[in-house]
């Protein structure tokens, strides 16, 4: 890769920064001082040192967003700000991209990272990865509804499998309430599909968890940070 991208990837700095320290001799390749940010580097051979200090490279980042309304789950969009513009140089030199998607106008938790097999393994079918969500409602759900879900909806292109919904509260004055529905797959538009199966209307939807990482009630809408060293370890322990 090129050097400037190693620095940013290593956290020397922004691509700016990273191209003014180059200039001014404080990094060296395998011991001799280098300023070209296009040189070629092996990361894995060469030994990069930024103020004299060996620079370890990263492989793979694993990023918790509480993703707002209103971007896109996605790495590029023609039209719509997407989740890697709310990143940083770093994270985006990593490549990360979302792990499976959410709508526009849902917010919670979105998982990013690079590593394409926890990426795959938590979005394959084999391995029934739940997620939760949060969703406020238009109309009263009812106990009936709590056994359609169990039993799987069947929509007009696949039948949902069995899911869990909870009824946390109605308020009839208002033709309101608010429930929690645990999935394990992620069909496109699947909670807002089941509730309207059941003729009534998300009108805000937010995920909580996705297998055993749970959103950060300390992120704000927009906000990010890596995971865990213990949310990590229970990712992976959980598709291994
Ligand atoms: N279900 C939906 O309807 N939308 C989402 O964004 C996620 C799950």
């Amino acid at each position: 890769m090129r050097l400037d991208k190693f620095l940013v990837a290593c956290a020397v700095g922004s691509r700016t920064e990273v191209k003014n320290m180059l200039k001014a001799g404080r990094v060296t390749v395998n011991g001799k001082k280098e300023k070209s940010a296009k040189l070629q580097i092996d990361e894995k051979i060469d030994e990069i040192r930024f103020d004299g200090q060996v620079l370890e490279y990263e492989e793979f980042v694993y990023y918790m967003m509480n993703k707002p309304q209103g971007v896109i789950s996605a790495t590029e969009d023609p039209k719509h700000r997407t989740v890697l513009d709310l990143l940083d140089d770093l994270a985006r030199s990593k490549e990360v991209f979302p792990v499976g998607r959410l709508d526009i106008d849902t917010h919670g938790l979105l998982l990013l990272t690079n590593d394409g097999k926890l990426a795959h393994a938590l979005l394959s079918p084999k391995h029934h990865v739940d997620k939760t969500y949060l969703a406020q409602v238009k109309g009263i759900m009812a106990q009936e509804d709590v056994e359609i879900f169990a039993k799987g909806i069947p929509l007009k292109d696949f039948t949902c499998q069995p899911a869990r919904l909870e009824i946390l509260y109605t308020d009839a004055e208002k033709n309101q309430s608010q429930i929690c529905v645990t999935i394990a797959e992620g069909k496109f538009h699947q909670v807002k599909r089941m509730v309207a199966y059941c003729g009534k209307e998300v009108v805000d939807l937010q995920r909580l968890a996705m297998g055993t990482l749970i959103l950060d009630e300390n992120l704000q809408r927009g906000e990010w940070r890596r995971l865990t060293e213990e949310e990590l370890e229970a990712l992976l322990a959980s598709i291994a």
